[in-house]
């Protein structure tokens, strides 16, 4: 059956396009619903535009934590929403809300978790000389870039320049969050 679904984005947005390509494309059984936000200069706006999908700008700077996530839940019980999917959202989600969507919410991140949690994961394996970095995929608990791995897969990054190592690294990340989504969607 088709599950309904939100991507939180806080950047470019392209792990964002990704899952609604997949979606146009049946690729996944998810209907995109909406776009959550909190950077109205990021790019994930235009390409949410684009592609046809309404955006909700979430503000931290005039509304609390606890404001803005009991209005999104509100919201997402009103919309019916299955699945929330993190895909470059810089802000925390605090326990409250994590809870209220135990093992609904999905987070990618560009390293091999439990490895380079925060920022910065891909500078930090690149400065580090690591022979191999990776992209994981998670449930969402109540600690940054932590929560039961859903799917992860290491790439070989020796001799390769730094440029090419962000474009795979992305390439991967768009793949697996694919398949991570199809997997949750199997259990
Ligand atoms: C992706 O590399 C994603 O893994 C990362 O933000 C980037 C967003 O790129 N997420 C995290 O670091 C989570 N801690 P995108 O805007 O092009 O999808």
């Amino acid at each position: 059956m088709l599950k309904k679904a939100v991507v939180f984005a806080s950047g470019n947005g392209s792990n964002f396009q990704a899952i609604v390509d997949a979606s146009k494309a049946k690729e996944i059984d998810v209907s995109i619903e909406l776009l959550i936000c909190n950077n109205e200069d990021a790019y994930v706006i235009e390409r949410a535009i684009n592609s046809g999908i309404d955006t909700l700008l979430v503000d931290y700077k005039k509304y609390t934590y606890f404001e803005i996530e009991s209005m999104l839940i509100k919201q997402f019980k009103e919309m019916k929403i299955d699945y929330i999917f993190l895909a470059g959202f810089l802000r925390k989600l605090s326990p409250y809300f994590v809870t209220h969507f135990k093992n609904k919410i999905l987070n990618i991140h560009p390293s091999l978790l439990p490895k380079y949690k925060g920022l910065d994961a891909i500078e930090q394996a690149l400065a580090n000389k690591d022979k191999e970095i990776g992209v994981t995929v998670h449930y969402v608990d109540e600690k940054l870039d932590n929560g039961p791995i859903i799917i992860q897969e290491e790439i070989n990054i020796m001799g390769i320049d730094s440029e090419q190592v962000y474009q795979n690294v992305h390439e991967l990340e768009h793949r697996l969050y694919i398949e991570a989504i199809n997997k949750v969607m199997e259990e």
